[in-house]
């Protein structure tokens, strides 16, 4: 519904995708929408934190926002200097380059694949697509359009995950062969209007796992993808709220194509201290363990810095070490910038998201988490929840790119 009430941008008509020599003009000069302007109280806005973080960047303005609620579309571009808008068809009308997703997640695709259809490059809040169709549809228009296409998924531009990658890649823990994920988010809060009635969270959650904050990461690291699940969960429902369906927990088990096991938890109902960011690894010459919070510091253990004359490594004598001994050497640049990231949400990997969107955009380069990469650690969320609800049947995961 377009309201007539809201101020009306300019109307240009961006129908051709920009040609890589549109992409290399200065950044200043980008001209960003954001659909999904949170502020509901309830939401996490987190709409209105790109926009924070653009800023710091100096990466181009948000020049429109859309929200199907009126209130909130004219505060956010008010408070942004944008124009508002609420009918998303309009809004993909007033003359962007880029626009930003941050609707409820069973929106994503569609308004991806609408955006792509005008030419407009996309940058998606996490997840890419809650259904395998709507993954296909998007990797589809992604392709047909030639444009540019990236999930913002944070964790995975972690600093603690960039240098578990480097120290993987220069093959310090040997070959790799089992990962580790959890996800533990007390999100009760979020499932309910002050009214009652179920938020987004409260009415979509029930269809698929919020996976892709453990999975994105360690796919990264390994630079893989998963092929079959079997997952268990319990879900009591009831015990927390009556009419809200989400499983209490959930753990996966995938097989990847390159021969490794991956488990990862995921619990979004509990009620506990948050632990959103735990990842393990164990590979032949190495160990990882992330923090488990209350003091608890990310640690590796390597093979080649135990003495050799200590056959079996085990016992007393096997010394961890500190992730963060590791720093200077491996991530010279994030130590360098920890200050400028760290003003950003999520430990300073919101900075770092949108820094390698200007990056690979300014330079003409593809997408840091292309659609193919976002569908890896997308589909997977509906495919574990159908797999739980089977009692643990083991479910295949398509590979996106046999989707085009
Ligand atoms: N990566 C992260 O760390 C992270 C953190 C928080 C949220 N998120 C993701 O960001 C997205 C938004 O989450 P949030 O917490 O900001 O939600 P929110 O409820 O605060 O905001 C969502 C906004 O979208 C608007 N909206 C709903 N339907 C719309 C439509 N059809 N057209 C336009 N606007 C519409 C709502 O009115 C609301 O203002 C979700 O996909 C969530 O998963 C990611």
């Amino acid at each position: 519904m377009w309201c007539p009430g809201l101020v009306e941008g300019s109307l240009h008509s961006p129908l051709a995708v920009p040609s890589s020599l549109e992409r290399l003009l200065p950044m200043a000069q980008l001209r960003f929408g954001l659909v999904g302007a949170g502020g509901n109280q309830v939401g996490s806005a987190r709409g209105l934190s790109h926009a924070r973080h653009l800023a710091t960047l100096d990466a181009g303005q948000i020049v429109a926002v859309c929200d199907r609620v009126a209130e909130a579309a004219e505060q956010a571009a008010g408070r942004l200097g944008a124009v508002a808008y609420t009918d998303y068809d309009r809004f993909l009308r007033h003359g962007l380059d880029v626009v930003i997703l941050a609707t409820p997640d069973v929106l994503h695709a569609q308004q991806a694949v609408e955006a792509l259809q005008r030419g407009i490059a996309v940058l998606s809040e996490v997840p890419a697509a809650t259904t395998v169709e709507d993954g296909r549809r998007l990797a589809q228009a992604v392709h047909r359009s030639g444009g540019f296409y990236m999930l913002l998924e944070n964790y995975g531009y972690r600093d603690e995950i960039e240098l578990i990658r480097r120290l993987v890649q220069a093959g310090k823990l040997g070959d790799v062969y089992f990962g580790e994920g959890e996800y533990l988010h007390d999100c009760r809060g979020l499932n309910r209007f002050p009214d009652g009635s179920l938020t987004w969270r409260g009415q979509y959650f029930s269809g698929y796992v919020y996976i892709w904050h453990s999975l994105r990461p360690l796919l990264y690291i390994l630079d893989d993808r998963t092929t079959r699940v079997t997952a268990m969960m319990t879900m009591q429902p009831g015990r927390l709220e009556a009419d809200i369906r989400i499983p209490d927990n959930v753990v996966s088990l995938f097989q990847t194509a390159g021969g490794r096991l991956l488990k990862i938890r995921v619990d979004i109902v509990s009620p506990r201290p948050h632990l959103m960011d735990y990842y393990a690894l164990q590979g032949t010459k190495g160990s990882f363990e992330g923090s488990r919070g209350f003091g608890d510091p990310p640690r590796i253990w390597l093979e080649e810095l135990e003495p050799a004359d200590r056959p079996g490594r085990s016992g007393p004598s096997v010394s961890w070490r500190r992730l963060a001994d590791f720093e200077e050497e491996y991530i010279p640049d994030r130590v360098a910038a920890r200050e400028v990231a760290k003003r950003t949400g999520h430990g300073g990997s919101d900075y770092w998201t949108l820094k390698a969107f200007v990056e690979a955009y300014r330079a003409g380069n593809p997408s840091p988490v292309d659609v193919f990469r976002a569908l890896d650690c997308s589909l997977p969320g509906p495919l574990v929840l159908e797999s739980a609800r089977r009692g643990g049947a083991p479910v295949e995961i398509p590979d996106p790119r046999t989707f085009i």
